[in-house]
Formats: C-alpha cells, sequence, structure tokens
C-alpha cells in the first residue's frame, strides 16, 4: 500500500488527536496499515485524559512527547454541544451552545496548534492539519443555519491560515491546513446524515491522506477538501 504515497512510508512519523473519534480512529488504523504502527503516536481524550479546551491539559500532553512528527492531525470536534444540535434558525441559538462550540471547535485546535507545531521537522517537510468543515466556509454559505458549529469552524480556519503564516517562517518546508474530510457516517453526523451522500470512515481516512500526502509547502496555509481541492473561505 505504501507505494501508492510519495510521503508515507515506514519511518513516518505521525500523531493523531482525537484518535477516539469515527475519522481519527479510521486515520489511525489507516496510517498503521501505511507506515506500521512503529512511529505513530495517538491521544484522545477518552482513552488519555487530553482536554482540549484546557492549556494545562494540552501542555502536558505535549510534555509527553519527543521527536518531531512528519503529519500531526488534530481530528478532534463536535457538532452537538451543551444539549444543542445544528440550529435550523438563528432564534434556536443559545449563548451555551456558540460558547461550547468555540470551545471545542475553535479553542482547542488553537491550543493544539499553540502547542504541537514545535514538533514539525525544523528542516524538511512536515504537515499540520485539523479538521475543519466545509460549512465553515462564508464564502460557500448559502442555506444558512448551523450557526454556532458554522462560526467555530469559521474561526478554526482564520486560526490555521494565521498560525500557517507564522509557523512557515522558522520551518520553511512546513503545511498547516484545514480540512473537509466530506460526509463521513461517524457518531458526529449518525443523526444528520439521511439519505444525504456519505462515505464510510476508512474511504474517508484514504482520501485524507492522499490530499495530505500531495501537499506541498506552496499549500500551507490553506483550506481543502478530501479531493485535494481549494475550498473558498
Ligand atoms: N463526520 C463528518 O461527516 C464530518 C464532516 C465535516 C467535518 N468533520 C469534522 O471532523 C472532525 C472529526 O469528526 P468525527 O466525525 O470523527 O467525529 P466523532 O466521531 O464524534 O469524534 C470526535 C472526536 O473529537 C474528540 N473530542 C471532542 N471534544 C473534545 C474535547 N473537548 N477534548 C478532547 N477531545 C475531544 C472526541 O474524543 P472522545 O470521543 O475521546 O471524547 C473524538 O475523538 C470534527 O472536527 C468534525 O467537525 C466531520
Amino acid at each position: 500500500m505504501s507505494s501508492n504515497f510519495k510521503t508515507l512510508d515506514t519511518g513516518t512519523r505521525a500523531l493523531i488527536v482525537g484518535a477516539s473519534g469515527g475519522i481519527g480512529r479510521a486515520v489511525t488504523l489507516a496510517l498503521g496499515d501505511i507506515c506500521g504502527m512503529a512511529g505513530l503516536v495517538t491521544a484522545s481524550r477518552s482513552a488519555d485524559g487530553l482536554e482540549i479546551s484546557d492549556e494545562g491539559s494540552v501542555r502536558s500532553f505535549a510534555a509527553t512527547l519527543d521527536g518531531s512528527f512528519d503529519l500531526i492531525l488534530i481530528a478532534t470536534g463536535a457538532l452537538e454541544l451543551a444539549g444543542q444540535g445544528p440550529e435550523k434558525s438563528v432564534m434556536a441559538m443559545t449563548p451555551e451552545a456558540l460558547r461550547a462550540q468555540f470551545e471545542t471547535n475553535a479553542l482547542g485546535p488553537a491550543l493544539l496548534i499553540k502547542h504541537l507545531h514545535g514538533f514539525l521537522p525544523r528542516h524538511r517537510r512536515g504537515v499540520i492539519a485539523t479538521l475543519s468543515a466545509r460549512v465553515g466556509s462564508i464564502g460557500d454559505n448559502r442555506l444558512g443555519g448551523w450557526i454556532s458549529y458554522r462560526a467555530a469552524k469559521a474561526a478554526l480556519n482564520q486560526i490555521v491560515h494565521t498560525s500557517a503564516i507564522e509557523i512557515a517562517r522558522k520551518r520553511p518546508e512546513a503545511i498547516c491546513v484545514a480540512m473537509h474530510p466530506g460526509t463521513v457516517r461517524t457518531p458526529l453526523t449518525n443523526k444528520f446524515v439521511g439519505g444525504n451522500p456519505a462515505v464510510d470512515p476508512p474511504e474517508a481516512a484514504l482520501n485524507l491522506l492522499r490530499v495530505l500526502d500531495g501537499l506541498s509547502p506552496a499549500d500551507n496555509g490553506g483550506f481543502f477538501d478530501w479531493r485535494g481541492d481549494s475550498i473558498v473561505w
């Protein structure tokens, strides 16, 4: 399988945060097949107590790491929080759910980027990718709704883009990107997929890895879908 990939091989060191999630677990399994388990480090809230919205927790986790990672994937996130699913109307928005969305989908990944980007290699290619969502695109928003999740993912996109510019100053071969994984059948979507086209996590994992494998430093700071196409901010 490794021959299908340009950059992923048995020497790859990868870190998956959110490895307990539908997509995170599938990416972990796929990387295990492609690269072997030796270079894989995984972390999650349920298995390791890593709470991404708590800086102390993120800092303590980062302190357990050493060496550098060729790939860091932040696969955490949530759609339903504070007892609130995606809103159909701005009238359904609650302060609790909006705050919780920003904590989980924007603040958490921001803390992870802050404390983990230093583990990218200094003098060779390294990728730090965060799972965002196409619905976080402002330019692509024609339907409205889902205001808290959309807003938190839009904030995440700005955090990724801003961090990318700064990371590249010290690590010119670094690639920091936001990714839309497609619609994937996971616990996050099971109530919402309905009859919409969706893929299972193993397929989504390979789609994501193919795109991440093909990115170059010229793609740093971008927002890409599972096909590798750029998404408008
Ligand atoms: N599935 C889709 O169709 C789809 C589409 C677009 C974007 N995305 C994005 O892809 C990402 C992963 O989605 P998924 O479908 O794999 O979701 P999932 O199966 O629900 O997994 C979510 C993961 O996030 C972790 N997590 C949530 N809040 C956390 C917190 N405060 N601290 C630490 N970990 C936390 C969970 O940890 P524990 O389970 O260990 O608690 C779990 O590992 C999300 O950002 C989502 O917005 C998904």
